[in-house]
């Protein structure tokens, strides 16, 4: 599909990668861009137009798609990592707020807009995954079984929608250089290198963005040895137990 003249919806869209999309789409010519914030700040450019959306507000999920009923792109950005392993967090809230705006978050907003993008032509609903729905890690654990719901979300969805033209594309990035792992200290790639890579897929119609050296690397040992990762998931949390943390 063409970026140049599409109607696109971010959600996630004041700061991060979400904020890096709007840019994208700005100087991809997008012809209007609705900014989805929890908290909605004002813009300066007249053609993005910031909406108050909480993915996990069904309310504001359908305030949203009766008020952009022009869109042909839709963003699913919004996500939080509350870095909780699945046994040794105190309670189950981290991993409860992670499916909620993870996984059902992104479903209320595939579910609100499929009809729209439908009657708009096809369109293109792209969710931000992560390498983590490839692969979990101790600190990581309930992220990763969220970012794991949110691909086969994005699998299903694909199915379901291919009938109506709907191009479904889920994007795999390792560490991206915002908020979310501010504290990581390993290599990051920017916010605008998803943005490209992604906008690059869509254009070429292809379902799967690995935008980085991480998630081409981690795919394709998924490839070659399904269990390498669960191997060297292990390694690591042992040596951070061993280390007596967390
Ligand atoms: N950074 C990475 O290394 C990395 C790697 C792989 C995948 N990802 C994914 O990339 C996406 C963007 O993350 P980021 O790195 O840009 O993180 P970020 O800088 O922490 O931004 C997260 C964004 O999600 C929004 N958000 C959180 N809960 C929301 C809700 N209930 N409704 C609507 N918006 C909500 C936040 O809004 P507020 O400002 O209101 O909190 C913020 O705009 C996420 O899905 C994340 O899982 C990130």
């Amino acid at each position: 599909m063409d970026i140049k003249g599409c109607v696109a919806l971010v959600t996630g869209a004041n700061r991060g990668i979400g904020r890096a999309f709007v840019d994208g789409l700005l100087a991809a010519g997008a012809a209007k861009i609705y900014a989805g914030m929890r908290e909605p700040q004002a813009q300066h450019d007249p053609r993005v137009q910031a909406i108050r959306l909480d993915v996990t507000d069904q309310g504001q999920v359908a305030e949203a798609a009766a008020t952009c009923g022009d869109v042909t792109l839709l963003i699913n950005n919004a996500g939080v990592l509350t870095a909780s392993p699945l046994i040794g967090a105190a309670s189950m809230d981290g991993a409860r707020t992670e499916m909620e705006v993870n996984y059902f978050g992104a479903l209320a907003m595939c579910r609100a807009f499929a009809p729209l993008l439908g009657r708009n032509g096809g369109g293109a609903i792209v969710n931000i995954l992560s390498v983590a729905s490839f692969t979990t890690g101790g600190k990581f654990g309930s992220y990763s079984a969220s970012k794991m719901a949110a691909l086969g979300l994005t699998r299903g969805v694909r199915i379901e929608l291919r009938a109506q033209g709907t191009l479904v594309v889920g994007v795999h990035p390792g560490f991206v250089d915002t908020d979310m792992v501010a504290n990581v200290t390993a290599a990051k790639i920017s916010p605008a290198q998803v943005v490209e890579r992604t906008l690059a897929a869509i254009a070429a119609g292809e379902e799967e963005v690995l935008p980085d050296e991480r998630s081409v690397g981690i795919r394709q040992t998924l490839r070659e040895d399904p269990y390498a990762l669960e191997r060297s998931a292990q390694a690591a949390w042992d040596a951070l137990t061993i280390a007596g943390k967390p």
